[in-house]
């Protein structure tokens, strides 16, 4: 392994290093042509994960127990009713228990500043399994899978269109660490944060990685792939019909797919979708579509993560 990350936690896509998201990348790599051809790999074997679930999951949840498992380790899941995060127990008293019991902890919380805490007193690794600000896990997975595809991350032009939410944040800070180009199209006032942008434009510097912001859909122009996410998070429920209203233009269909250019963009979503909203059927059914295999990713790459963290 190039670089030792063992002890460390992952809360922000800021914490890693272009170098270090690379070994993430190499590992989780072979770790998934391991699972492929049925060989073992047990590097977890004897360590225990706790998994708190402050909000819903599909691919958080299961891909992480399953690739814990795949490790021979074992994972414990916290729901929103089992410790209630900050109300039944203070999140650096649950933090200081849960690191001496498990040797990692996965959290989907709402305030990011609880994933942070919990880094800061747990004393084992933390992996931000979501928060409203970030959604680191799954920008790595969705990159990884880009450079399976494409074989190449630098001068690859991804175009992330949609709310400048969690999943949004995570991708333009993962493509200015790696050198792969990155647009944002965001309806006004629905921008990823300055901050993010701040960050991301200083990583970009170094890597050559180009970087656009835009408000009007006809910028997917020149695209390699298409992203998108739901247009109300989870938290934002009451906020969804005003937010259909705005994001109307911003749906990912066949006509904005063929403003990207002569080669169909890869289309992507985090999932899960809302077919018929975001994005369409025939954009998500598509021949270009790689949604499911992004789906995949996250347990490849969780895997390859947990091992290098926790080991
Ligand atoms: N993409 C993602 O994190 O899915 P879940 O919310 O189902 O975990
Ligand atoms: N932005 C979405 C991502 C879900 C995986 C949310 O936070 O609900």
């Amino acid at each position: 392994m190039a670089v030792s990350m063992k002890g460390r936690s992952f809360v922000s896509i800021a914490d890693f290093t272009t170098e270090e998201i690379w070994t993430v990348w190499e590992l989780a790599a072979s770790l998934k042509m391991k699972q492929k051809i049925g060989e073992p790999h047990r590097i977890l074997e004897g360590k225990h994960l706790a998994m708190i679930f402050q909000k819903p999951s599909l691919r958080t949840q299961v891909s992480f127990e399953t690739g814990m498992a795949q490790l021979g380790g074992h994972a414990v899941f916290l729901g929103p009713d089992h410790i209630q995060l900050g109300k039944r127990e203070s999140v650096p008293d649950v933090a200081r228990v849960l690191g001496r019991m498990v040797d990692g902890i996965m959290a989907r919380v709402f305030a990011h500043n609880d994933v942070e805490m919990l880094a800061d007193y747990a004393g084992v690794p933390v992996i931000n399994g979501l928060s409203d600000e970030e959604h680191p896990c799954q920008a790595l997975a969705d990159l990884f899978t880009i450079y399976e595809k494409k074989r190449r991350v630098e001068g690859i032009n991804l175009t992330y269109i949609g709310d400048g939410n969690n999943v949004a944040a995570s991708l333009l800070l993962t493509a200015a660490k790696v050198g792969m180009n990155c647009t944002l199209i965001c309806p006004d006032g629905y921008e990823v944060k300055p901050h993010y942008i701040q960050t991301a434009r200083a990583d970009a510097a170094l890597s050559g990685s180009k970087l656009q912001f835009s408000n009007d859909p006809a910028d997917v122009a020149g695209s390699d792939v298409i992203y998108t996410d739901v247009w109300a998070s989870m938290g934002q429920e009451a906020e969804a019909a005003e937010r259909a209203r705005i994001f109307k233009s911003f749906q990912v269909n066949d006509k904005l797919m063929k403003k990207a250019g002569a080669n169909p963009p890869l289309i992507m979503h985090c999932l899960p979708a809302h077919r018929g909203h975001e994005i369409t059927d025939e954009a998500m059914d598509g021949p270009t579509s790689v949604v499911f295999e992004e789906a995949e990713n996250r347990l490849h790459v969780q895997k390859a993560l947990m091992a290098l963290l926790i080991q």
